[in-house]
Formats: structure tokens, C-alpha cells, sequence
């Protein structure tokens, strides 16, 4: 029996997912990245993994993989990615020898815009977008039926489109980033920065933190729970990110946007002033009736869009 293998490698755990022709998951299985020991040993224990899941009297047909950060496709090499610290890795040589199929790099986003669209949230639409709030920001677009991966299935870095000409540089290298102001990241970041420049107002976050490093999590508890100082922590990277769906929307005309990553998690104190920043700035013919939704897919998304790419060719 044929099975096709999609591996979602992320910055902390690879996921990985088998499936079969049609993109429906037979089997999961993760395991941590611990990104820190290298690459030949995050590429060792893909491998592992991958054989583990694999059951006697199954054949292996091809393998997808989505990363974040930017791709040579072509060669199967990860360009940059940021968050497991690698340069210019032949992944896609390495997991051809050890298993000698097919393989596909795609960009995490992209690959779960495919897998949402294909099989999720998006299904039955012809024009989606789906967009990631977590550690980055990032996205992926599925225009009249087809997933825009442009020349190096890098396409749909919203993350590092500027919301602010005159803001701070990027690692990525442009500056005000969108993902400087509405990522996971940057929420942490924001609350850390007030709690330490106004700590008497910050006393419920710094509770809630309990003496550790805040983070966009700690934000979200403390907000939950009535928390001015978080509220307006999220209002404002909710009012960012509204803005760059707007820009999402003007460039791509989607019908649906999916949205993935923690930001559903976060919920209202989020969303709501996301919502009214399309409402407010959003060109009302385009914007108006944009259906914003929950993935279906969840974490195995990217796993199982990069599955189905590879598997669809
Ligand atoms: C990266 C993207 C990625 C996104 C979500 C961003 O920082 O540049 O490639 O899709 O994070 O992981
Ligand atoms: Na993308
Ligand atoms: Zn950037």
C-alpha cells in the first residue's frame, strides 16, 4: 500500500504525518527538534522518525516537507531559517538518499494553506488565504484554485511586509515588519517592555508571569482576566494585524482568510480590534464580506498540505 509522508520541522518539534492519496491522515507521530545539536542530528531524527512510523507491507511514495523561513526549492535547500539557526541546508538530498522517494520543501505557511484549503477550513473556496500568528508571521495563498508558491515556494511572507516605513530594522532586513508588531513574539515582547516601564499598572501580568520572561501567552491569561495594560497590549498588535489583512485582501481579493497559529487561542481581545481595523480601513467591496475562520486542520496543517503537494505533484 502506498503512503505518503508530510513533515511539519518547526523550531521546537517535528511533526510528522502519513497519509494516503487523498490526503487523509493515516498516522501521526512527533518528536522534539532540539535545534541546538545541528543539523545532521534534527536530519537524523526525521529520518528516525519517519522509519518508525512507516508499517511493514507499506511503500513510501514521496515525501513533503514545510519549514519556515525561505527555500531554494529547485535544489531542496533550506535558505534561511531563522528559528532552527540553519544556512543553506540540502534537507531534500539528505531524506532522498535515506529513503530514495521524492521530496518536496515548502514553506510551513504555505504548505498549511494548501492543507487547509485541499482538505480544511478552506475547502470549497477557489480564492483563501491562510495566515499563521505564532513566533513569525506568515502566510499562504490558494488563488483560483491554485496555491501561489512563486519561484522558490517562498511567496506569502506577510510577516516581513512593512506596516511602518520610518520602524525599527528586522532581523529579515526590511524594516517595521508586521511580525515586529502582531506576532507572538512581538505581544511578549510588548508586555515585557511595559511591565518593566510601568510596573505598578503591570502587577497582574508580572503575577501571572510569576517572575519568568513574559510572553504572549502570560499576555493572553492576564487579558482574559480583565487586564488593562494586556488588553491594550493585544488591541494594538490586533490593530497590526487587522492592517496587514487589509493589505492581504487589497493584493489577493480572497474570499476566505484562515487563521491559524495562537491567534484564535487569544481570542476576542485579539480579534476584535483586528475585525475593526478591516471594518475601518479595508476597501468596504473587497473587505466587507471576507469570511475570517478557524483552521480545521490544526497543528498538522503544514504536514498535511506538504503531504499533498508532493502526492498531487
Ligand atoms: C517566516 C515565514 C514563516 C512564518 C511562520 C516567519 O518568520 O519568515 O517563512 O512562514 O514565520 O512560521
Ligand atoms: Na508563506
Ligand atoms: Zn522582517
Amino acid at each position: 500500500k502506498k503512503v505518503y509522508a508530510g513533515i511539519d520541522l518547526g523550531g521546537t518539534k517535528i511533526l510528522a504525518v502519513l497519509t494516503d492519496e487523498n490526503g487523509t491522515k493515516l498516522r501521526h507521530a512527533e518528536t522534539s527538534t532540539n535545534a541546538a545539536e545541528g543539523e545532521e542530528a534534527v536530519i537524523g531524527r526525521m529520518i528516525a522518525l519517519l522509519r518508525e512510523m512507516l508499517e511493514p507491507g507499506e511503500k513510501l511514495a514521496s515525501i513533503g516537507v514545510a519549514t519556515a523561513g525561505t527555500l531554494n526549492a529547485a535544489e531542496g535547500i533550506v535558505a534561511t531559517a531563522a528559528n532552527l539557526g540553519w544556512h543553506q541546508v540540502p534537507l531534500g538530498k539528505k531524506l532522498e538518499n535515506a529513503f530514495g522517494v521524492p521530496v518536496r520543501l515548502e514553506n510551513d505557511a504555505n504548505a498549511a494553506a494548501y492543507g487547509e484549503w485541499a482538505a480544511g477550513a478552506g475547502k470549497g473556496t477557489q480564492d483563501c488565504v491562510y495566515v499563521t500568528v505564532s513566533t513569525g508571521i506568515g502566510a499562504g495563498i490558494v488563488s483560483s484554485g491554485k496555491l501561489i508558491r512563486g519561484r522558490d515556494s517562498s511567496a506569502g511572507e506577510l510577516g516581513h511586509i512593512t506596516l511602518d516605513w520610518n520602524g525599527p530594522r528586522c532581523p529579515c532586513g526590511n524594516v517595521g515588519c508586521v511580525e515586529l508588531y502582531a506576532s507572538g513574539t512581538a505581544i511578549g515582547r510588548a508586555g515585557q517592555r511595559l511591565a518593566a516601564e510601568r510596573p505598578e499598572e503591570a502587577a497582574t501580568l508580572l503575577a501571572i508571569a510569576g517572575g519568568a520572561a513574559i510572553t504572549s501567552r502570560h499576555v493572553a491569561e492576564a487579558a482574559a482576566a480583565g487586564d488593562g495594560l494586556s488588553l491594550g497590549v493585544l488591541r494594538e498588535a490586533g490593530r497590526a494585524l487587522g492592517t496587514a489583512l487589509v493589505s492581504i485582501i487589497h493584493m489577493t481579493n480572497p474570499e476566505a482568510i484562515v487563521l491559524g497559529g495562537g491567534a484564535s487561542a487569544i481570542g476576542e481581545p485579539l480579534l476584535g480590534p483586528m475585525r475593526e481595523a478591516i471594518a475601518d480601513l479595508g476597501i468596504a467591496s473587497m473587505a466587507a464580506d471576507v469570511r475570517i475562520v478557524s483552521p480545521l486542520l490544526g497543528k498538522e496543517a503544514g504536514a498535511i498540505g506538504a503531504a499533498l503537494l508532493v502526492a498531487k505533484g
